[in-house]
């Protein structure tokens, strides 16, 4: 993948990198999935070639474990690292409060992990990715394979209570067969269009037998890293109450695509 990069590409590249200068040297960092955090594992991998940054990577996905080892990250479970300093990953919607929702690529319940043993989760993410309210975008349900359309019902009939504009629930698919995660489960997408009460439909959903994990982040999320597709990058952190604004020069990050594949 070489030469110039979209506007969505360089928000994407552009938040990522800055984010990346919050790692510091012997970090444990969680890794995210997906192209924004694709970006980060670059980044990072880049860092620590260049500038000898030396860090460990707990990965939220097989796809992000091998970006890793290309990018020369040293890979640990999370088990091993016990706890992190930082988890830096992308959101498919972030709120106000930074609610998020995830899961757009299949790895919410590592992701959720992850992040929830992190001291701090750090959100990169497009202008794009910000809402008033989350539920454009298909809330991801991660279910067990058994009985999952018994686990379908149940879900439906819990969304006539909650506050939501649309109720449809599909299986998620990959071609002809069902998408299936790194845990072995099942993804049901929620096409909710709002949602009124993101933690209130969180915790019901998780009440649910069958249900593994929901794709809603609520008070998790620290910092947003937001990258605007002329370079510019906003930093706003929910602890401090702070917005910071650089312009940011994307500059030629071709080296950063050698080898390595989405
Ligand atoms: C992966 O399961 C997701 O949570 C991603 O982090 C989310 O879908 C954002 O992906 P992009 O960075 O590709 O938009």
């Amino acid at each position: 993948m070489t030469g110039e990069l979209s506007p969505i590409d360089k928000a994407k590249f552009a938040a990522a990198r800055r984010a990346a200068e919050l790692v510091e040297d012997g970090m444990r960092v969680g890794l995210g999935t997906g192209s924004t955090a694709a970006w980060l594992v670059r980044c990072l991998g880049d860092a620590m070639r260049e500038d000898g940054l030396r860090i460990r990577g707990v990965p939220t996905s097989t796809r992000t474990a091998e970006l890793a080892r290309q990018a020369g990250i040293p890979v640990i479970g999370l088990d091993e690292a016990r706890w992190l300093d930082i988890t830096i990953d992308g959101a498919d919607e972030f709120d106000g409060d930074l609610n998020l929702i995830k899961g757009g690529g299949g790895a919410l319940l590592h992701e959720k992990v992850v992040a929830t043993a992190s001291d701090r989760m750090v959100v990169i993410a497009d202008i794009g990715k910000e809402v008033e309210t989350l539920g454009a975008f298909p809330l991801p349900v991660e279910v067990i394979p058994f009985a999952w359309q018994t686990t379908r019902a149940l879900v439906e009939e819990t969304l006539i209570s909650m506050d939501v504009l649309g109720r449809d629930v599909s299986l998620r698919m990959d071609g002809e067969a069902a998408f299936v995660t790194d845990e072995g489960n099942y993804i049901l997408d929620l096409h909710l269009k709002r949602i009124g009460e993101p933690r209130q439909l969180a915790m019901v959903l998780n009440q649910i037998p069958g249900v593994v994990e929901n794709g809603l982040f609520i008070d998790i999320c620290d910092t947003v890293v937001i990258g605007f597709g002329d370079g510019r990058v906003e930093v706003r952190d929910l602890g401090s109450g702070t917005v910071e604004r650089e312009s940011f020069d994307p500059g030629e990050p071709d080296n950063l695509f050698r080898d390595i594949n989405d």
